[in-house]
């Protein structure tokens, strides 16, 4: 059972949402706001060290996003690819571990490619920064307990073995932008003992003041994994 006495957020994922709402209340293009989601990754990435968290996941791309159309699926790619250009050399300055969750080997050829380069190159950093592309936590659960089923046993230790996350330890928080008030898909299984919070910052808007705000009202609730 996952342990956390001192109110410290191990693993914390985080849903990004509102970036077409905080372009649309500026009359700018959702693409813009896709990009000032990226900034506000850049700067929480940063504002890491000392908060105690050891992975921080977020939720960039799902494997429902292909129903978007084909420009804002083509313009996240496009972010992603500039992303791992302008950052990866400050992830492997800072010893950030990058992590990629979901079926990402699906995605565009040379985007595959400069992510094993990426994973690579930062296999040695202390924290985790872990990014959902393609990713569907009921289809992750089905491929899982599919391959448990192969090993002999379907037990909830087995099917952990074979998640994307089997190296992380559970999610302690959860937080998701915009006000909306659901999971979507997201790591469903490792947050079976999650604690929630709901903000209504739009994403581009959320600070590493938020986290922090996050992290606090985190450390004051009570955990009891189901025992009194
Ligand atoms: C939800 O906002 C956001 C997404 C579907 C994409 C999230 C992606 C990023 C912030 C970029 C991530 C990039 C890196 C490099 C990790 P929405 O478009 O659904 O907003 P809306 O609900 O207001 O329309």
């Amino acid at each position: 059972m996952p342990d956390n006495p001192q109110g410290v957020a191990r693993h914390v994922a985080i849903i990004m949402d509102g970036n077409g709402r905080w372009a649309k209340r500026r009359g700018l293009p959702r693409a813009i706001g896709h990009k000032r989601g990226v900034e506000a990754v850049r700067t929480l990435v940063r504002s890491l060290e000392g908060t105690g968290i050891e992975c921080l996941t977020l939720y960039a791309f799902s494997s429902e996003n292909w129903k978007r159309p084909e420009e804002e699926v083509s313009d996240l790619m496009n972010l992603m690819r500039n992303f791992i250009r302008t950052d990866l050399e400050e992830f492997v300055k800072n010893r950030v571990r990058l992590k990629i969750v979901g079926d990402w080997r699906a995605l565009d050829a040379d985007i595959v490619a400069m992510l094993e380069d990426a994973l690579e190159r930062t296999a040695h950093g202390t924290h985790t920064v872990a990014v959902a592309l393609n990713y569907g936590s009921q289809q992750e659960i089905a491929q899982a307990a599919q391959a448990a089923a192969r090993e002999g046993e379907i037990t909830p230790d087995a099917i952990e073995r074979h998640l994307f996350t089997a190296d992380l330890p559970p999610v302690d928080l959860l937080i998701r932008t915009s006000g909306e008030v659901r999971l979507s898909n997201f790591l469903l299984w490792q947050m079976a003992y999650a604690e929630m919070i709901f903000v209504e910052t739009l994403w581009p808007d959320f600070t590493p003041e938020h986290l922090k705000a996050a992290l606090s009202d985190f450390a004051k609730r009570e955990r009891r994994y189901g025992g009194r």
